[in-house]
């Protein structure tokens, strides 16, 4: 731990078990970060609070997602994972900071405007403040690298103001301007091929279905809409199935269906399969690993109170820095 470059620290809301999407959008990269940096990954329940009606699946959310993170090679001993209304410090920094945030910012975030324009009803005082819970928790963790998603980085442009701010104001070095790396994203869409890959549009495709479920979704995929007939000559270019392939199948395979699928040599269903086959085969190491975890819930909770510890930590060294800097008798 101790020659790595620095401390990388991201989150996610506890949506749990984790879909292709989530997999090629955030959680590969987690585990590959954790050969350079000095990694912690954070579940966001009390961000989740923001938008969920009920709270009553938070629980197995929490712990599927955290599941799969390690099926896919979170390595706990070295990586702090945990949820963070286990280290509450967040909440105090965020009281802090929202102290120095002007309002008109967080109402001027495209961010902000999108969720009251999904949900006019629900536009709670801490939706309003969501920007500033997350660079609170950007911040306790005095992280160097943020790795998120092109959205996000309105919010990280955000924290790193409040870094500036904060120091400058209470002339002090106690908050570390973050770096934001944008995660090199493949474009995952559903099984609609229109919309982005999301539970909640029921169109993904979960890491840890059987082999016959990820089939049958993967059968249901639309491809090129402009191929109707069989002998009708295809357009990978267009094709979401073929966006896949190009992951998960291998070159010869690849260079194959982009040439028959032109000439109507492969149909899409014959393409379909060959991607569930090569889907499944990839993710029998993932699936073994997971049902093998998944053998003792026990362990797993144990790793995220570990984690928590740690966070803690950590946490309380920031507060501290900050409570001085402040002045807080
Ligand atoms: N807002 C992020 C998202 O919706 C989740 C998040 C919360 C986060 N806190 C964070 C991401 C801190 C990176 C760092 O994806």
């Amino acid at each position: 731990m101790m020659n790595k470059k620095g401390r990388v620290f991201s989150g996610a809301r506890p949506t749990g078990r984790q879909h292709l999407g989530n997999y090629l959008g955030a959680v590969k990269n987690y585990v590959a970060l954790q050969d350079e940096f000095e990694c912690v990954y954070c579940i966001v329940d009390l961000h989740a609070l923001t938008t969920l009606e009920t709270t009553e699946n938070l629980r197995s959310n929490t712990y599927e997602m955290a599941l799969d993170w390690l099926a896919a090679g979170l390595r706990p001993e070295e990586t702090i994972l945990f949820i963070q209304s286990h280290a509450p410090q967040v909440c105090e920094l965020h009281t802090i900071l929202s102290m120095i945030t002007p309002l008109g910012k967080l109402t001027d975030l495209p961010t902000f405007k999108e969720k009251v324009r999904q949900n006019p009803n629900n536009v709670n005082y801490g939706l309003v403040g969501y920007p500033v819970l997350m660079a609170a928790d950007i911040l306790l963790y005095r992280a160097s690298v943020v790795p998120v998603g092109v959205d996000q980085s309105p919010h990280l442009e955000f924290a790193r103001e409040l870094v500036r701010t904060f120091n400058y104001h209470f002339k002090t070095q106690a908050l570390v301007e973050p770096a934001t790396r944008f995660t090199e994203v493949p474009k995952v869409l559903g099984i609609d091929g229109q919309q982005k890959m999301g539970k909640s549009l029921n169109n993904h495709i979960e890491l840890a279905a059987t082999p016959e479920e990820t089939q049958k979704r993967v059968l249901s995929m639309v491809t090129d809409p402009q191929r109707q007939r069989r002998t009708d000559a295809g357009n990978p270019d267009v094709c979401n199935v073929f966006s896949l392939h190009k992951i998960f199948s291998s070159a010869d395979e690849v260079a194959m269906i982009n040439a028959e699928c032109r000439k109507a040599g492969i149909g899409c269903v014959d393409c379909k399969k060959r991607l569930a086959h090569d889907l499944n085969e990839s993710l029998v190491p993932f699936r073994a690993r997971r049902a093998e975890i998944d053998q003792n819930p026990d362990r797993v909770w144990e790793i995220l109170h570990d984690g928590g510890r740690r966070a803690r930590a950590i946490a309380d060294e920031t507060m501290r820095d900050v409570r001085a800097a402040i002045g807080l008798p």
